[in-house]
């Protein structure tokens, strides 16, 4: 064997070309690869589903081969513009004056913005104008509307409005109002269910297919803000960390929690909170990508107001750590709860203490790893009867109007 072996590599030794051609060869080969890497990078755009294709939707020109690449066929003299990085940031669906409606079921939607971009952060490219999303989870009209028209005045460009409505209503606010055309396409909604998750996702799916939207905030017809536009900008867009409230609560958790913890829901990871969260785009992105868990508390045993204990335990599920300051930055007063409502105020309550009260808060206030000054940006329950006085001492007490 071993002198059979030994001829062939003599052999090649004596013939130095071939070994020359077994390297040109290969190196064709290579070349050859790579050449059709470049050119299969060229493949139609029209290829892909719809709500896959970059912005804007109308068709982008057929890809000529550019210059550089030069793979196949000839070069064509003026090469097709390219398109410009803004033009993948226009909102995906409808967006414009066109409204917010869309044919999407809830786990098109839910697919298509789990895959949107996450990362935020101060590199944005090509100076990005972050956004705040503000999802309003309502039922018909907003009753404190003109209160939140005085609010967003003048700020066009850096927020954007999106309203989950109960499916029937056909009420619209005016032409000339910030919410006009802002409703996306709902479903029915119940208290103390999950199906207000599925709300508060279908709210976050729909803001995140508009890259610019940074920060999320959710808000009923109740809430109202506690300062300016840009302090409350400011506030959210500064904070590194999103604002879940996720508080641990022995009382009540040991109920189920056998139930729970056969489907990988421990007692360790048991949280209670409000669902007005003000999240940050990776977290957003997260949250509706989420498929495990919501089944579970969905399943919640047939149990009521899983919709409290979802989120604020996801933070833990997920280890969203300090990513989260585990506090809601909507006050809402449970100190007199009555039947398991939160304090409702009425027009008399309505005074510049109590806008300031209710902004302070217990102070000490987490953020960015120090301490704010102000632990609340928006507050609930205000009844509808509070408008004029709210508007009244929003130039003096709130900075707007
Ligand atoms: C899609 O939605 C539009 C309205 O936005 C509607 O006119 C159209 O019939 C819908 N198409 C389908 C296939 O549901
Ligand atoms: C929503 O609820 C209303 C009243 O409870 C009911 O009439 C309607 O059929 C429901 N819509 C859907 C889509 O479930
Ligand atoms: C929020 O809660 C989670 C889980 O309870 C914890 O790991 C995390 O450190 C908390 N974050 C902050 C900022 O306190």
């Amino acid at each position: 064997m071993d002198s059979r072996r030994g001829k062939p590599i003599q052999a090649f030794h004596s013939g130095r070309s071939i070994l020359a051609d077994v390297f040109t060869g290969l190196l064709l080969v290579s070349l050859g690869i790579v050449l059709g890497m470049i050119c299969n990078a060229n493949f139609p755009e029209s290829y892909l589903h719809p709500y896959l294709q970059p912005q804007p939707l109308t068709p982008p020109p057929a890809p000529a081969p550019s210059p550089e690449t030069a793979c196949v066929g000839p070069r064509s003299p003026s090469p097709a513009p390219r398109m410009e990085f803004a033009d993948f940031l226009a909102p995906s669906a409808g967006g414009g004056g066109g409204g917010l409606m869309h044919n999407m079921t809830d786990e098109e939607l839910l697919w298509r913005a789990s895959m949107e971009p996450r990362r935020v952060d101060a590199s944005m490219p090509r100076g990005i104008v972050h956004k705040v999303a503000f999802l309003f989870l309502v039922t018909a009209d907003l009753p404190l509307r003109p209160l939140w028209e005085k609010f967003f005045a003048g700020h066009e460009g850096l927020y954007s409005i999106y309203v989950h409505a109960r499916p029937g209503y056909a009420g619209s606010p005016p032409r000339d109002s910030v919410f006009y055309g802002r409703m996306i396409p709902s479903q029915n909604t119940t208290w103390g269910t999950m199906n207000l998750v599925d709300a508060e996702r279908r709210l976050l799916g729909n803001a995140l297919l508009d890259l610019a939207n940074a920060r999320f905030a959710l808000f009923s017809e109740s809430c109202a803000p506690l300062l300016s536009f840009p302090a409350v900008y400011a506030y959210l867009t500064g904070s590194r960390a999103s604002f879940v409230e996720s508080y641990d609560r022995p009382v009540g958790r040991l109920r189920h929690w056998r139930w729970f913890t056969n489907r990988g829901v421990s007692l360790e990871h048991w949280r209670k909170g409000s669902q007005w969260f003000q999240m940050h785009r990776a977290l957003a992105a997260e949250f509706v990508a989420e498929a495990r868990y919501i089944d579970v508390f969905k399943g919640g045993h047939g149990k009521k107001n899983m919709e409290e204990h979802y989120l604020p335990t996801l933070v833990t599920l997920l280890g969203w750590g300090a990513r989260s300051q585990n506090r809601s930055l909507t006050n809402v007063d449970w100190s007199h709860s009555r039947g398991g409502h939160p304090l409702r105020y009425g027009a008399r309550d309505v005074t510049a203490e109590l806008i300031e009260r209710l902004r302070k808060g217990e102070g000490n206030c987490g953020y960015n790893g120090g301490v704010a000054d102000l632990c609340y940006m928006f507050a609930r329950k205000f009844a509808p009867d509070t408008l004029g006085k709210l508007l009244e001492l929003a130039p003096k007490v709130m900075g707007f109007g």
